[in-house]
């Protein structure tokens, strides 16, 4: 990211909203449905229920946390100069899901785009809709984090389905000539190579969709957790250290670590690394399991909504994902 010492202006936070679906999706449920049970799933990943989307897709959950937005922000869609969606589970190749969640808004003036990285998604998204503010030409961008796991998620596969859930948030940015506000630092990585361990092989221009490719199940999401669960760690831990280091930041100066959430003994490895104990981690795994690009403004949210994240604290904000990709985010909160 560009030193902030050359940039004039920051993007803040001015609003959030969210959505999860009604239906839950508790540990119960798959014992009834895998040969698998609520100890180790606990145990395991920190999870005691995820969301499932019924009817809908993305940009329904999309939207549904952009109208939250909206709402409790008294913003005028009107005014939206950009939406950004990261997602994984697009409702479809094209259009971009961020184009019908401009229809359903009706943000008249928007443009838009989908970006896709995974569970890393929200952060590439977020440090996206920055640089459009700091380049000085847009004022307001919606970014927002959603995916319907539960449509690429193998249901029969007792590794990796009790691990997905649905979900989505979004944040509204806004410039601000403050420059110890907003988001200060990023750094962000991919590394391709990491496409072996974790991917979804069927429907894009490799395979397109045959017969084959769904009695092979490369519709589905896999994943070699063993293989994500160590290079998710350094790859998180890492990134965070140093922006630690490079903002001369301890681990007493930060109000909160915001993780992905993926896996609770990731997110304590990581907080371990860092130094920072489980008090100031926010943690929502256990309600709505790994919602991928939605996890971290989740977090953001609930916390914020909660009175626990106030105007002036200094969150990290880390993230790992297929890809791979990875990386952490140094941001000062601006909402009252
Ligand atoms: N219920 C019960 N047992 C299960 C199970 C389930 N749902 N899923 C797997 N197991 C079994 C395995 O088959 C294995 O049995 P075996 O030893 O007889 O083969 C055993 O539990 C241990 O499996 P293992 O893979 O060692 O477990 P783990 O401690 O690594 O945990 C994950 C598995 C998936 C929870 C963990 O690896 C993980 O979280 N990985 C990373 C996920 C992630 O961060 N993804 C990033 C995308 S953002």
């Amino acid at each position: 990211m560009q030193s902030n010492k050359k940039r004039l202006i920051n993007a803040k936070v001015t609003g959030v909203g969210m959505y999860v679906p009604e239906k839950v999706l508790d540990n119960k449920y798959f014992e009834s449905i895998i040969d698998t049970n609520d100890e180790w799933i606990r145990t395991r990943t920190g999870i005691r229920e995820r969301r499932m989307l019924e009817n809908g897709a993305t940009s329904d959950l999309a939207t549904k946390a952009v109208e939250d937005l909206i709402k409790t922000s008294n913003l005028d869609p009107k005014e939206i100069d950009c939406i950004i969606v990261a997602t994984v589970t697009p409702d479809m190749f094209f259009p971009a899901t961020a184009c019908l969640v401009q229809n359903n808004i009706g943000a008249d003036h928007a443009w838009g785009y989908d970006l896709s990285a995974a569970c890393s998604g929200f952060l590439f998204a977020l440090q996206s809709g920055a640089s459009l503010i700091e380049g000085g030409s847009y004022k307001k961008v919606v970014v927002v984090g959603a995916d319907k796991m539960s449509s690429i998620v193998d249901y029969t596969d007792r590794n990796n389905c009790i691990l997905f859930g649905d979900g989505a948030a979004a944040v509204l940015l806004e410039p601000t000539e403050n420059m110890d506000d907003g988001i200060k630092d990023s750094l962000l990585r991919c590394d391709g190579s990491g496409k072996e361990s974790l991917h979804m092989l069927g429907g894009g221009s490799l395979n397109p969709p045959t017969h084959d490719t769904v009695d092979n199940k490369m519709h589905y999401l896999f994943q070699d957790g063993k293989a994500v669960f160590k290079v998710a760690v350094k790859g998180m831990a890492d990134v965070s250290v140093e922006m630690m280091e490079q903002n001369d930041l301890k681990s007493e100066d930060i109000a909160f670590l915001v993780p992905h959430q993926a896996n609770l003994r990731i997110i304590d490895a990581t907080a371990n690394r860092m130094g920072i104990t489980r008090d100031k981690v926010m943690i929502n795994i256990e309600k709505y399991g790994n919602t991928t690009a939605a996890t971290i403004p989740l977090c953001l949210v609930e916390y914020y909504r909660d009175g626990k994240l106030k105007k002036g604290d200094k969150l990290i904000l880390a993230a790992f994902g297929a890809g791979f990709t990875w990386g952490s985010m140094y941001m000062v909160w601006s909402m009252d």
